[in-house]
């Protein structure tokens, strides 16, 4: 393999930049060649762990190094637009974790700057991975219960609100609570089985019933560890109604802490004339998660076919080398982490005005 078909990175961020560490390490078409960030112990810790050359603190002097082809982003929800545009600007591909920005404004500012740069941008949704997941997009595809009319999301914890005063908890820095944080992720996983339906509107509502008082926090998470204290400004739970233009509608919900039956779990469901379907993954499960509901004679018959243990970020990254080597589309691309922060703040809009948000009039849209 000569050094042309070899992707150098510097990933960003030593919290979930592991798990790009790890992603990269299965893909020998990359080589990760610098870490960022400032929590210098656990960033020197992992270039050891992961055999990574050079480290650095802030991200500007990663992005001043002209070896270095591609930048993995994994910092705090405030920084993805800045450390993106940075990026294209010093000529780098970019794979950012979700939510790709913190409001469609900066979305459509992250997937221009691309464009202008010529550049891969991808977002790490590395859930639509998962064996359920592609078995359930592939009957859709194969049109095995008709035109989907109704589906739902929902990702729902009892009490797992990630460093309770930590910058997941400030609108500045995280732009919102568990439906950017968890909610994004479900709302990938339907709209990507649903082939990306087109938005019509949506009505939001959100809540903060639990984590203003204190309690509703996740134990035992020390990467989330909080050094300054920050008052809870973010919903605890958030829910939203979503018209498709193709008349078809959609239920969402998320929340970080809530009096429910589930622990922290998550799932999809679909609706179709002539069968449905449901994943759900109770407790992060990847396997006995898929249910299709179809007739077998006059009767409807419950199904479970087996899944494997698969998802994760190696897919992802292994499709975002394939895009910088040989020009295949990314997936998850750009345009699909602005549709889905689009449709999130959408959410977040409507709830604030009380009333329903038409996507098309009221969100920043991309320049064709
Ligand atoms: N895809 C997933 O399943 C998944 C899981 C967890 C987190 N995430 C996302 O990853 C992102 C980071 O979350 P986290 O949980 O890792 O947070 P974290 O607080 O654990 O880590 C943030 C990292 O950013 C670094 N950083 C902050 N400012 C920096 C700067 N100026 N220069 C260089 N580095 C800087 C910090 O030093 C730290 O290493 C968020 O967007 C989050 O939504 C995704």
């Amino acid at each position: 393999m000569s050094s042309k078909d070899i992707v150098r990175v510097g990933v960003i961020g030593s919290g979930a930049g592991e798990f790009h560490l790890k992603g990269y390490g299965e893909d020998d078409r990359a080589e990760v060649v610098a870490i960022a960030g400032l929590d210098t112990d656990r960033v020197v810790k992992l270039a050891n762990q992961y055999g990574v050359k050079d480290t650095h603190r802030e991200y500007q002097e990663m992005l001043a190094r002209d070896d270095i082809d591609a930048v993995s982003v994994a910092v705090p929800n405030f920084l993805h637009m800045p450390v993106a545009l940075a990026a294209f600007e010093a000529g780098k591909h970019v794979l950012v974790e979700k939510p790709l920005a913190r409001n469609a404004a900066e979305g459509v500012a992250m997937v221009e700057a691309a464009r202008a740069h010529n550049k891969v941008l991808g977002v790490s949704f590395q859930r639509r991975t998962r064996h359920d997941v592609q078995l359930l997009k592939h009957a859709i595809d194969n049109n095995e219960f008709g035109n989907i009319y109704y589906a739902k999301a929902w990702w729902m914890r009892r009490s797992g609100i990630p460093g309770l005063g930590s910058w997941f908890t400030s609108k500045e820095a995280a732009g919102g609570g568990p439906l950017i944080d968890l909610g994004v992720h479900v709302l990938d996983m339907l709209m990507y089985v649903m082939g990306n339906p087109e938005v019509h509107s949506v009505t939001g509502t959100t809540y903060a019933q639990i984590g203003p008082t204190g309690r509703g926090g996740w134990p035992g998470r020390g990467r989330f560890e909080v050094t300054a204290e920050q008052p809870y400004e973010v919903e605890d739970l958030a829910s939203a109604f979503i018209r498709l233009k193709n008349g078809g509608t959609v239920l969402l919900e998320a929340s970080w802490a809530s009096f429910t039956e589930m622990v922290d779990d998550f799932g999809i469901q679909v609706y179709g004339p002539e069968g449905g379907a449901r994943i759900f993954a109770k407790q992060y499960a990847l396997t006995d998660s898929l249910e299709i509901y179809k007739n077998f004679g006059d009767t409807t018959q419950d199904s479970k076919p087996r899944t494997f243990a698969r998802e994760g970020h190696g897919q992802v990254i292994h499709s975002f080398i394939d895009a910088i080597l040989n020009g295949a589309p990314m997936q998850p691309s750009g345009l699909e982490g602005l549709a889905n922060i689009q449709l999130i703040d959408a959410i977040y809009k409507s709830a604030a005005l009380g009333r329903e948000v038409i996507l098309d009039e009221e969100i920043a849209q991309i320049s064709e």
